[in-house]
């Protein structure tokens, strides 16, 4: 390995262009440490952090308890394969459980992974369980699943397709919150529905209770399953611990990952004992699914969660997010409309490129946002972020409102 001089921001991005693959639009910025909200760069600027990691970080950045939880785990045990039994995953997982609709989990990796899990569940519970042919999966317009090939062919949004055909068959798009087009797409040929509770990656469009309740009575009548995407709203990120709680409809199944592993990559499939039990000896694995560092981080996560006062701090700087969001919108121009529950939120913009620098000039003022779909500034805070830091986040944002997008015309244009 080659002697390096001292790390810069420049020369960290110069190698990494050098040696890492060209798939991720970065931001010329590049990070050394992190505590709870704050960031810092290599020269030593702090960034206050409305992103997370993209909703990885729900407790920020190296919260002590998940630090020492994985500093106990790594000196004890790190992996021994799924042909032995360790405790780290049947802790977190007896915690998922409890806290949830599920008797069972299965550990894999990333979001994707959990979603190619779900879907290879519902079509084993339909052919051995349910003994019926009817294996599609209705998925939504503007959704996202991950980057598999099986989950852009799951996915209803065409960027992710590009250049990758052929695709999987098994999948058909409904129009989200359209129980018709759901109920049209899966007829005599479906056996799960899949959805988002809010698409995250489509710009922060919350499922309307009414759609929710009326897939899950299209479910039932018509024998197939239904199946939550949470990787992006779950574990804490909309005020409960998973986003069906809001909507008093349990699913049959449901993904997890992101914040799952408190940083470290870990995705999770739940699932009622009648569906899990499709899965048998042989049928589904992957070698690190439950690693025991990783699931020890998530135990760490779950019990900050739910013995803190993590979910009332999430909904309450949610609310005052979402209100302060619309003041600007009444008071700035070109701001369409917010959505969100909790802190995963959304605020519309007429103008994408606009959109663009408004991230772009965040980040020079030491504020990390991100663009969802193209026009819709998205935020995803940690859910312990404080009134301060909120309020500093704001400060910033109001700031650039005022320089981007200017004030609105009185007479309401
Ligand atoms: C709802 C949803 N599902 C799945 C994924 C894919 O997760 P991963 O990138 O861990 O594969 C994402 C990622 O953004 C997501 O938001």
């Amino acid at each position: 390995m080659k002697k390096t001089a001292k790390l810069t921001s420049a020369s960290l991005i110069e190698r990494s262009d050098r040696v890492l693959m060209n798939t991720y639009a970065r931001f010329p910025v590049a990070f050394v440490r992190g505590e709870g909200a704050r960031l810092w760069d290599p020269e030593g600027k702090e960034y206050l952090d409305f992103f997370s990691g993209l909703a990885v970080l729900n407790l920020g950045h190296c919260h002590p308890e998940i630090v020492s939880a994985v500093r106990a785990q790594s000196g004890l045990l790190f992996h021994t394969s799924n042909l032995f039994y360790t405790e780290p995953p049947v802790r977190l997982a007896e915690a998922l459980v409890e806290h949830s609709f599920a008797d069972k989990v299965f550990f894999c990796n990333s979001g994707a992974e959990a979603n190619e899990g779900a879907v290879k569940l519902a079509r084993i519970y339909a052919r051995n369980r349910r003994k019926d042919e009817r294996v599609g999966v209705v998925t939504m317009e503007n959704s996202f699943h991950g980057r598999t090939l099986g989950m852009i062919s799951a996915t209803g949004q065409e960027k992710v397709k590009v250049g990758f055909a052929p695709l999987l068959e098994g999948f058909q798009t409904a129009r989200f919150n359209d129980l018709a087009s759901v109920t049209a797409a899966a007829s005599g040929w479906a056996g799960a529905v899949l959805l988002e509770p809010i698409q995250g990656e489509g710009g922060v469009f919350p499922a309307t209770p009414e759609f929710i309740t009326g897939v899950r009575k299209l479910c039932d009548r018509e024998g197939m399953l239904l199946i939550f995407d949470e990787v992006q709203v779950g574990i804490g990120r909309t005020g409960e611990l998973f986003a069906y709680q809001h909507y008093g409809v349990e699913p049959d199944i449901l993904t997890l990952a992101k914040a799952v592993g408190g940083g470290l990559p870990l995705g999770a499939v739940l699932a009622t004992n009648a569906v899990a039990s499709a899965f048998t000896p042989g049928t589904h694995a992957t070698t690190f699914g439950g690693n025991a560092v990783a699931t020890a981080a998530g135990e760490a996560v779950l019990n900050v969660i739910l013995t803190g006062k993590i979910l009332e701090n999430c909904r309450r700087q949610g609310k005052a997010l979402r209100s302060a969001l619309e003041k600007f919108a009444r008071k700035y121009a070109g701001i369409r409309e917010i959505r969100g529950r909790g802190l995963i939120v959304g605020m519309e913009l007429e103008d994408g490129e606009k959109g663009q620098r408004l991230i772009r000039r965040a980040l020079d003022s030491g504020l990390i946002l991100n663009l969802a779909h193209g026009n819709v500034v998205r935020f995803l805070p940690p859910l312990n972020l404080t009134t301060a830091e909120l309020a500093r986040g704001l400060k910033i944002l109001e700031k650039l409102l005022a320089e981007i997008l200017g004030a609105r015309d009185p007479r309401g244009k």
